[in-house]
């Protein structure tokens, strides 16, 4: 039926159909991984209820499947008394304490126990209320009584339903932890150090950091996850704690699965302890953190019987996996020197052994840490291993300590090239100013400037930069475009092929998108989101070289720090006159606004695009192989050509692809396709 011709009550069937119709289809494609329809057809009806929707405003209803993206800002995150307090759970690291805790049980019930073994989710708790089978409200833990009312957020996470299906209870609180899976943690950490900023220190901070954003658009982008582990309510349909879990599965929420032992019922303390064994061993293979499991008594009349103490409930316990941690010898402190010149103290340390690989360095962030641990060479330090690669040192072992020992004073001026430091106020870091000849700034520029995201330039890597800075052919990006192959070819093993690779890649990056120049200038701050918001709104570099503080923060997440840095950075007229020599070599310093079909270099092909990519968005991938003549497809098949894998990809549609001999390519590849 035509829209315009719907009238109210058509309209509202409609919506109303479209949302049940896609609030399945996003059941299917996040929490079962099954999906049954086409991204392409998803974002089809998707598309067909915003239009309704922003036509008859009279329906609006937060849950609509169109607010997945977020919502807007939240001034104020409302407090929010629990219904049912939110508890706490008893923790020991003792194997004998469990023990303990299962001998006491058996002693309190004369009957046989049935436990539920769970693990225990590193991330944020979360209580949702759900009234009539819609997401109503979304609340912290805070301090168990009150919490804050975090809904726009959390209506955000994809594998938490909206609004559920079957045979639900009228009103019921169902709890879970919210998480930052690994791969999320890890993404979003190498885009911010590509922006110059400080890492996120573990995936928990971030999810609970994430959870209290204004922004709710902002974290619909960061991957959030949940997995549910309790359900309060007065009429709950089963008389177990594991019977209720599979009725909330059954009504569309993301509840660990037995099969991959990620839930376990056991009868005894045998089953805990092997329960307790497999994930000991097996956690660092899972895609999140834990921190320990969680075990349960199941029946519902026990739990009654066994009552709380005044924290936790005597029916439940946790049993925490020790962080591996290993002591040796500090044996030096040493200075990195990044490519903003953000200096990072280094511990080198005597080679020791920690969760099975051998560890030589560890991170030591800034003087504050050092200062705060009092840590001194030769000290016998304790590492640990977090959720990062890179080990830290956690502490000092004192009685170790040899007497001759001296504080540690902080250097002063730059390891590299001698040039005193600089630590501005409220910054952890120090830096070295000397951007223009600081060795490590100048290698590390050009590195940054040639890389996959920026300008992408095949046929030169870290190593011939280093060369080519050795022998004085270049000191910063705008000298490789003066690059001639003879010079090349004077390189130490340089082959005739490697020079021309060489010429033809500074060539081709001729042709980068504007917004990929500006990333790749490497201004702090200035990663390759921000340079897309920046690019977008300026169109021309002369106009961002124009604008001053305040109109730079009038763009959408442009924040003071990033201003001033832009500022500051086009003022100096050592870039700027970079900026013209790029320029006048023939770089894309405009916007280039594309519209239509661009090529047929797709012709023929077809692709089924899947999971969260970097460069563009899901969207713009799948316009993109329209653009160019390629066919978007369903779920993976014989028909298929191409599996376009972001990250967090479903493992099933890999592994269908791999059994249908698709091939699988990455978004780099995808966007070399069709930029030949
Ligand atoms: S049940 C009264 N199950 O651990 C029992 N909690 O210290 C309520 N957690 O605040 C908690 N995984 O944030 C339960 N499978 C799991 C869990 C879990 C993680 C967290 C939760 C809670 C804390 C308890």
């Amino acid at each position: 039926m035509n829209l315009s011709r719907m009238n109210t009550d058509q309209a509202k069937h409609k919506i109303e159909e479209l949302r049940k119709e896609l609030h399945a289809h996003n059941h299917k494609y996040y929490v079962l991984d099954a999906p049954e329809i086409s991204d392409q057809q998803f974002d089809m009806l998707l598309k067909e209820l915003e239009s309704l929707e922003s036509k008859f405003p009279e329906f609006d209803d937060p849950n609509s499947p169109t607010r997945r993206v977020g919502s807007g800002i939240t001034d104020k995150f409302e407090k929010v008394k629990h219904k049912y307090p939110m508890l706490s759970l008893s923790n020991t690291y003792s194997i004998e304490e469990i023990e303990a805790w299962e001998e006491r049980i058996k002693k309190s019930i004369d009957q046989p126990v049935t436990y539920v073994c769970e693990l225990k989710y590193d991330g944020v708790a979360i209580g949702i209320t759900y009234i009539d089978g819609k997401l109503h409200r979304a609340v912290t833990r805070g301090d168990g009584q009150t919490g804050e009312d975090v809904t726009a957020n959390v209506r955000t996470i994809s594998t938490i339903p909206l609004s559920l299906t079957g045979d639900y209870p009228e009103e019921f609180e169902i709890r879970g932890e919210i998480f930052l899976p690994l791969q999320a943690f890890t993404e979003m950490n190498k885009r911010r150090v590509e922006a110059g900023e400080d890492p996120y220190m573990n995936p928990r901070n971030t999810a609970s950091g994430s959870l209290k954003l204004q922004d709710s658009n902002v974290v619909a982008e960061r991957g959030l996850d949940c997995f549910l582990y309790g359900l309060y309510g007065e009429n709950l349909p089963g008389q177990s704690h594991s019977e209720n879990m599979e009725a909330a599965r059954s009504w569309g929420f993301k509840v660990p699965t037995y099969e991959n032992r990620q839930i376990e019922k056991c009868s005894d303390i045998k089953g805990i302890e092997s329960f307790i064994a497999h994930w000991d061993k097996e956690r660092h293979a899972l895609p999140f953190e834990i921190d320990g499991v969680v075990l349960k008594v199941d029946s519902y009349q026990y739990q009654d019987e066994l009552g709380f103490t005044a924290k936790s409930p005597r029916w439940a316990t946790s049993y925490k996996f020790k962080a591996e941690q290993a002591s040796t010898i500090l044996e030096r402190v040493t200075f990195q020197v990044g490519r903003t010149g953000a200096i990072t103290p280094v511990a080198n340390l005597k080679p020791v052994v920690l969760a099975g690989t051998t560890v030589k360095r560890a991170s030591l962030h800034n003087a504050d840490q050092i200062e705060k641990l009092d840590l001194r060479e030769g000290d016998t330090v304790f590492v640990e291993k977090g959720g990062e690669i890179i080990p830290k040192v956690v502490g000092v072992d004192i009685t170790k300590r040899p007497i001759d020992s001296e504080h540690f004073t902080y250097i002063s001026e730059c390891p590299e090239c001698g040039t005193p430091l600089i630590r501005n106020e409220g910054e952890a870091q120090h830096f070295c100013p000397n951007t223009l000849t600081c060795p490590p700034q100048v290698s590390g520029r050009i590195d940054h400037f040639i890389s996959r995201k920026a300008m992408n330039i095949d046929g030169l890597g870290t190593e011939t930069v280093d060369q080519l800075i050795r022998e004085g052919l270049i000191q910063n990006p705008a000298d490789l475009y003066d690059l001639q192959k003879d010079d090349v070819l004077k390189l130490e093993r340089m082959a005739e092929k490697s020079a021309q690779n060489l010429i033809d890649g500074v060539e081709a990056s001729k042709a980068i998108p504007f917004e990929r120049v500006l990333f790749a200038l490497g201004i702090r701050y200035v990663g390759e989101t921000v340079a897309k918001k920046l690019a977008k709104h300026f169109k021309t570099i002369e106009a961002l070289i124009a604008a001053d503080q305040e109109q730079l923060v009038a763009v959408e997440e442009i924040g003071e720090r990033i201003a001033e840095s832009v500022v500051a950075y086009l003022n100096d007229p050592a870039h700027i006159a970079m900026i013209e020599r790029l320029k006048s070599r023939g770089l894309q310093f405009e916007l280039e606004e594309s519209d239509g079909p661009s090529s047929n270099l797709l012709e023929g092909k077809s692709f089924v695009v899947s999971g969260v990519f970097n460069q563009m968005s899901r969207n713009e991938l799948k316009q993109a192989i329209e653009a160019n003549g390629g066919k978007v497809l369903s779920g993976v098949s014989k028909k298929t050509d191409y599996l376009v894998a972001g990250d967090n990809m479903g493992p099933s549609k890999r592994q269908k692809a791999e059994d249908f001999g698709v091939k699988i390519i990455d978004e780099q590849r995808f966007i070399e396709m069709i930029s030949a």
